[in-house]
């Protein structure tokens, strides 16, 4: 069947897509090592399952904390990351759930990552504590649109976010922010979360979200996205997901500056536009200033290469792909996230009938999402892609 074969093509050179789980207490992914196997009853078996409790002991009140165990070659290094906003007593939990589900998804795999909504586990047999890599950069959104104020939504979603990264690479010890922007009076607010893991320095932080971030992009139109990595992470929605206040406020953008309208654009307008600044900066002009001029250019261009980016790989795609599969279906299929539920709508539960194939990791399906938009669904149990 030819549909089958261009199924069992997109398996081959296409991570599949993966299921998400909605409740708190599932994994949001894993990622298991590529560096070989151990086996039942070996020294690094016994190394592994030392460390991986001591991490929650020792590191649940923190919140963070890496660790290594053993000798080369059966040396084990592990991390662990909770969210900031998490207490002691939480982040333990979710670190006992993360031990038990990473040995059962990656069975007798030397390395795995696994993230939830509130922590982080990772282990290896190879050496990456002192790494501030990002290896594993997952990306997930809301399949929910924005319907009203596209533009202003999206820029300030990036904004906020970029305003969150700030804010948790140069505000925080921690490395920790979350932040809240005001969308419209009759919509809710925005929420933004970033996280670095406390070793990396202010400039690390920065750099390594800065570098998910830009995956805003994928996100324009989203109602909710999030970038899930080894040494950093973001997330924004529109309600809030994180405890306690707000780390920072972003004004409110209502009064955004008047479509211009043939007015002098060379040398100094003597008219500063209404821009958000964060409170209590000096300077609020000047940065309005630039903020004026950077956001437009920076939305265009974002635009611009989205529009870019997507036509070129319709085009990539149209060439790899055999006719019958319709392109569309698989628009970014690296790392897509749905929400179970609707996976579950969008293939009939899963059903017999909407099934195409199996291959290496798992069976695929067919799923139609509400859109109507066909995709192809991979249900993996056991998944062993991935760097380390
Ligand atoms: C590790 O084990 C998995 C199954 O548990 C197997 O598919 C894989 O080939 C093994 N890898 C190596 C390097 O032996
Ligand atoms: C970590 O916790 C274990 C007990 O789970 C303890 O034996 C070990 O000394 C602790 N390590 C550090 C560095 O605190
Ligand atoms: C810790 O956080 C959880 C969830 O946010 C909450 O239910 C619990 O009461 C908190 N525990 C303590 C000791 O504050
Ligand atoms: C990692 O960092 C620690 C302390 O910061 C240092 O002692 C160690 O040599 C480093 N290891 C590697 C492999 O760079
Ligand atoms: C969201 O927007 C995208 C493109 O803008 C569209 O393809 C998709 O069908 C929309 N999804 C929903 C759920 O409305
Ligand atoms: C956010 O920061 C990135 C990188 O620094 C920049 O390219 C982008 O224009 C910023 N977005 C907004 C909305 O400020
Ligand atoms: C963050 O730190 C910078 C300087 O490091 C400071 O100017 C700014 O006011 C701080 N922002 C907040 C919200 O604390
Ligand atoms: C933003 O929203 C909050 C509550 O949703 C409100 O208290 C606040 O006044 C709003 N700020 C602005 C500048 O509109
Ligand atoms: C442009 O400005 C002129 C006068 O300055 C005004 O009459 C016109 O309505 C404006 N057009 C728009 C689209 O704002
Ligand atoms: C452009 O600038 C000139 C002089 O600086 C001024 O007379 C004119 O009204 C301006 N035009 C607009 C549309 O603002």
């Amino acid at each position: 069947m030819a549909l089958l074969l261009g199924c069992k093509l997109l398996s081959l050179f296409l991570l599949p897509l993966f299921l998400v789980s909605p409740s708190l207490s599932d994994p949001l992914y894993q990622v298991c090592g590529s560096t070989g196997n151990y086996t039942a009853k070996s020294t690094y078996e016994s190394n592994l399952l030392a460390l991986l409790p001591s991490l929650a002991s020792n590191g649940s009140n923190q919140g963070f904390y890496k660790d290594t165990t053993g000798r080369v070659p059966d040396q084990v290094y592990a991390l662990i990351l909770c969210r900031g906003d998490t207490n002691t007593s939480a982040c333990r939990n979710c670190l006992d759930l993360a031990r038990q589900d990473a040995l059962q998804l990656c069975p007798y795999n030397k390395g795995a990552t696994i993230w939830y909504d509130n922590c982080l586990l990772r282990y290896s047999n190879s050496n990456f504590l002192n790494s501030t890599d990002n290896s594993n950069v997952i990306y997930m959104w809301n399949t929910q649109n924005v319907t009203d104020d596209l533009d202003k939504f999206n820029k300030l979603a990036g904004e906020l976010v970029n305003r969150t990264s700030q804010y948790a690479a140069f505000n925080s010890s921690r490395r920790f922010g979350t932040g809240e922007a005001n969308f419209t009076a009759t919509d809710p607010n925005i929420y933004g979360l970033a996280q670095c893991t406390r070793d990396l320095s202010g400039d690390q932080c920065y750099k390594c979200l800065t570098g998910i971030t830009s995956a805003m992009s994928r996100f324009l139109g989203k109602r909710g996205g999030r970038v899930l990595g080894d040494r950093c992470n973001f997330r924004y929605e529109l309600y809030t997901f994180y405890e306690g206040k707000s780390l920072l406020q972003l004004p409110s953008s209502s009064s955004s500056p008047p479509p211009s309208n043939g007015t002098n654009t060379t040398g100094n307008g003597n008219t500063t536009p209404a821009v958000p600044t964060m409170g209590g900066d000096g300077n609020k002009n000047n940065i309005g200033m630039i903020l004026a001029i950077v956001i437009p250019l920076v939305i265009a261009f974002l635009l611009m290469s989205t529009i870019c980016i997507c036509f070129w790989r319709r085009r990539r795609l149209a060439k790899k792909i055999p006719n019958d599969t319709n392109p569309e279906e698989i628009t970014s299929v690296e790392s897509i996230l749905f929400d179970l539920s609707t996976l579950r709508t969008a293939t009939a539960n899963f059903s017999e009938e909407n099934k195409l194939g199996q291959g290496g990791f798992g069976s695929v399906y067919k799923g139609t999402l509400h859109n109507g938009r066909e995709i192809a669904v991979k249900k993996a149990f056991q998944q062993a892609q991935g760097k380390e």
